[in-house]
């Protein structure tokens, strides 16, 4: 292993980002192969709960810390009836689920997910069908969630679960309505009446809700970005946020471009937001409408159409990806840019949580962490208060797609109310030794108080069930602050995470 010249990243607690919003650590629920059912709900496992909900997927979960969970889909979603998810379990139907071709049984449905979602401390997340579903549909699911008994749907709510309204704040004008794949998928405009007209239906019932407008499905869907602004400028005014999909691949198998992918997802942001700030123009408007990145990750490996099709089973194995360190640092890569542009990102949901594209994978009564868990958790349980715009001088490397990029990818938080100011850097280089000085330019902090690292040799090392802890964060030697100043040598293939009390 060699050493490469020394990089410096100098940190001012005034130079403000924007405010990290916690819903950046959110997830996404689908009834989706094993997502549901067997990962989260398992009745007939010894790890089930009187509810049927998977205390160790429940605790993972909570460790994570979840703070929006998004659902049902997802591609389901857009020919969900929700109405057979409701109701006592004997009664409910089972249905040929058509966008994944799987048999749903509806045993879990919205007042499960109610359930789960207050078992995890999270906000739940709920998306319309705008797909099979109509306008009527999609406000009869807000009365359901949010109106006061009294009426038909919050009448059945009180006879199904609870009298005492939801409160769900949080709604998806449908998935992916761009992408020919979606059940019921509409052109741009057509899109946008019917999101108008839900979205208005839907407020009529709660004015409070806050809603999401579909973006494109991907930055590489050939009606991107046009797409989100005939969207955008049709439903401005109703809208909270604006959504953002993309999963990650390295089908090329090229390490050196596929670590640096966070040049592509910045890139992405740039775009969409200058979208937004082209309507907000156009439309005169005094009004904001976010970001909601509520869909991303890695996932290329289990892409197959056998991994796709359930063939009419409940619980299919459908696109149980693998996940190897090199996935772990482009995870954490994405992370940092949440970070770097929390001005305009305010919700980011992985997809998915367990099983499907997951962080965690069930087998029987077994439950395993992959690498990517660790960046989250990391993330997670650290980042907070106001995302910093570092200097970083960083030495560079060549890649295919990207050209010239500096190989240390880096964000920081400071929360001036926790007295702390925390730190992430990926180290993309597969050879090198970084060294690394670390500068506080405004504020003396005390002691860097925690330091954590994920690292390896081998790009492609993933944990496995033979061998689960393989790739997990450790906790390393936490550099000692002296005169403002830390040094420490960050290894090739490596995250590490810095807790320092200011
Ligand atoms: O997360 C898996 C699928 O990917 C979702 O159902 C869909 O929205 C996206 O295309």
């Amino acid at each position: 292993m060699s050493q490469s010249e020394t990089a410096r990243l100098y940190i001012d607690s005034k130079r403000v980002i924007g405010e990290i919003s916690p819903l950046l650590f959110s997830g996404f629920a689908e009834h989706m192969g094993r997502c549901i059912y067997e990962g989260i709900y398992d009745p007939a496992s010894s790890q089930a709960d009187q509810n049927g909900l998977r205390q160790d997927v429940l605790a993972a979960l909570r460790e994570l810390n979840y703070r929006s969970m998004r659902y049902p889909g997802g591609n389901f979603v857009s020919g969900y009836r929700w109405e057979d998810g409701i109701g006592p379990k004997d009664q409910r139907p089972s249905a040929r689920e058509l966008a994944w071709q799987s048999i749903e049984s509806n045993q879990f449905g919205t007042d499960e997910f109610m359930h789960f979602c207050r078992e995890i401390g999270t906000e739940p997340m709920l998306a319309v069908n705008l797909g099979t579903g109509s306008i009527q549909d999609a406000a009869n699911l807000v009365e359901y969630c949010n109106a006061s008994v009294g009426s038909k749907y919050a009448d059945m709510r009180a006879a199904n679960s609870q009298s005492v309204p939801y409160g769900v704040k949080y709604w998806c004008l449908g998935n992916e309505m761009d992408g020919p794949w979606q059940i019921g998928h509409l052109e741009a405009a057509a899109y946008g009446t019917k999101a108008r007209e839900a979205a208005k239906l839907m407020r009529l019932h709660d004015e409070s809700i806050e809603l999401v407008l579909c973006g494109s499905s991907s930055s590489k869907m050939p009606t991107y970005p046009e797409w989100d602004r005939i969207g955008l400028e049709m439903c401005w005014e109703l809208v909270d946020y604006h959504s953002m999909h993309y999963y990650a691949d390295n089908d090329a198998d090229d390490t050196a471009s596929y670590l640096a992918h966070s040049a592509a997802l910045e890139d992405y942001v740039d775009t969409v937001a200058a979208v937004l700030r082209y309507v907000k123009a156009k439309t005169r408007s005094k009004h904001e409408v976010y970001l909601s990145w509520d869909e991303w990750n890695v996932w290329y490996k289990a892409r197959s159409e056998d991994d796709r099709r359930g063939k009419w089973t409940e619980a299919p194995h459908l696109i149980e990806e693998v996940y190897n360190l090199e996935d772990a640092l482009v995870v954490a890569q994405w992370l940092n840019v949440f970070l770097r542009r929390a001005d305009v990102l305010k919700i980011a949901c992985i997809a998915q949580i367990v099983n499907v594209i997951a962080p965690i994978l069930t087998k029987s009564d077994d439950m395993l962490k992959q690498t990517i868990y660790y960046p989250l958790l990391m993330f997670s349980q650290m980042a907070s208060g106001n995302s910093l715009d570092l200097l970083v001088e960083s030495p560079r490397y060549e890649t295919k797609n990207y050209g010239d990029m500096p190989l240390l990818d880096v964000s920081a938080a400071y929360d001036g109310a926790r007295g702390q100011n925390t730190i992430f850097i990926v180290n993309r280089s597969q050879t090198e030794r970084v060294p690394l000085e670390i500068h506080w330019q405004d504020v003396a902090p005390k002691r860097i108080s925690s330091a954590h690292q994920l690292a390896g040799h081998d790009p492609k090392a993933a944990n496995t069930w033979e061998n689960p802890n393989q790739l997990t964060t450790q906790a390393i030697y936490a550099p000692q602050i002296i005169d403002g100043k830390a040094e420490m040598s960050l290894p090739p293939l490596s995250f590490t995470a810095l807790g320092v009390e200011v």
